[in-house]
């Protein structure tokens, strides 16, 4: 097991926040939510029984671990933003890669995860990468990626929480990234009745919403603010003119609070976005992808047909 640190720049909070605090609505980069204590609360959420799209996924990589793996055929298995890398063992098995790259920002949840993998799949070399993901154009020179074809994994559905056009900005990237004959396995979580969505993103035991006001507790800590986190409300709505959940704080009453050295006003009823969830129909991804120069090459479903996971090879191949 090796791990790189490529001391990913602390991006400018204090630039970004003052950025999204000027849009209208105000929106903050959804990054912004997985401090140390957002990160414990993600993992919350994804056990929750109204947030079925983990569990879903899982469950599919099992069942269809030997398909993917014929699909996918050889190569060295790249993760983006693989967090604790608890989805990838089932194609770790099938697969048998020459290498596994795991790319994550964290550089407390890399360690660990590469650790426990390693010891769990001795035959594949785990190569850890502390990176920004999205910021990362060229992998690094290591002999576990010499001269070796590469295959992507994005589960998650993460690609979701980017706009469409930096979505497609994203895949253009992973597509350079990977280099030629790339392969990309990525999990789409799909449009589905609006009770079930709203309550995944705010689930009655309250997670999601914690997940939110932490962010303000964040903001308090790391810009000097000096927000109620109680004295706003958390919503998750469908939007289906953009076919995604916009989830948001809402002012309860006219307030001003102070951050980043300013005073910001709250209207009542004023938002503050948080973070958007993209859902895609198959047919919309996969021209969201051929935009970015990827052709679909199979598609599995759960019976539900709630998520989907697309084998994706570059238009060229
Ligand atoms: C990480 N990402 C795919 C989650 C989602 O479903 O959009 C983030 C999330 N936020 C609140 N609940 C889940």
């Amino acid at each position: 097991m090796d791990l790189i640190d490529l001391h990913p720049e602390p991006a400018d909070i204090h630039q970004l926040v003052l950025e999204g605090m000027a849009r209208q609505p105000r929106q903050l980069p959804a990054w912004l939510l997985y401090d140390a204590e957002g990160s414990r609360l993600f993992e919350a959420i994804c056990e929750q029984p109204e947030y079925g799209l983990t569990r879903t996924e899982t469950a599919l990589l099992q069942s269809t671990a030997p398909a993917l793996a014929t699909a996918l055929g050889a190569g060295v298995l790249v993760e983006f933003g693989a967090g604790n890398a608890r989805k990838v063992g089932p194609l770790l098995e099938a697969l048998r890669p020459p290498a596994y790259v795991a790319l994550d920002i964290s550089a407390d949840h890399l360690g660990p995860a590469c650790r426990e993998l390693q010891t769990r799949h001795p035959a594949v070399p785990v190569l850890g990468i502390c990176c920004d993901y999205t910021q990362l154009h060229q992998l690094p020179d290591h002999p576990l990626l010499a001269e070796q074809r590469r295959l992507g994994f994005y589960p998650g559905s993460s690609l979701g929480n980017f706009s469409p056009p930096e979505a497609q900005e994203l895949l253009r990237q992973f597509s350079q990234l990977l280099g030629p004959g790339a392969r990309l396995l990525i999990g789409i979580d799909q449009p589905k009745a609006v009770a079930r969505l709203e309550a995944a993103y705010n689930d009655a035991a309250g997670v999601s919403a914690a997940f939110a006001r932490n962010l303000l507790v964040r903001l308090n800590r790391d810009l000097a603010g000096t927000f109620d986190p109680e004295a706003f409300a958390y919503t998750a709505q469908w939007q289906p003119e953009h076919s995604r959940i916009a989830m948001a704080l809402v002012s309860r009453q006219p307030q001003t609070v102070q951050l980043a050295g300013r005073a910001w006003s709250f209207a009542a009823g004023e938002p503050l976005i948080t973070e958007y969830s993209v859902k895609y129909a198959p047919e919309a991804f996969l021209s969201l992808a051929a935009g970015a120069g990827w052709r679909g090459a199979g598609r599995w479903s759960d019976p539900a047909g709630d998520l989907s996971l697309h084998l994706l090879v570059t238009a060229d191949s």
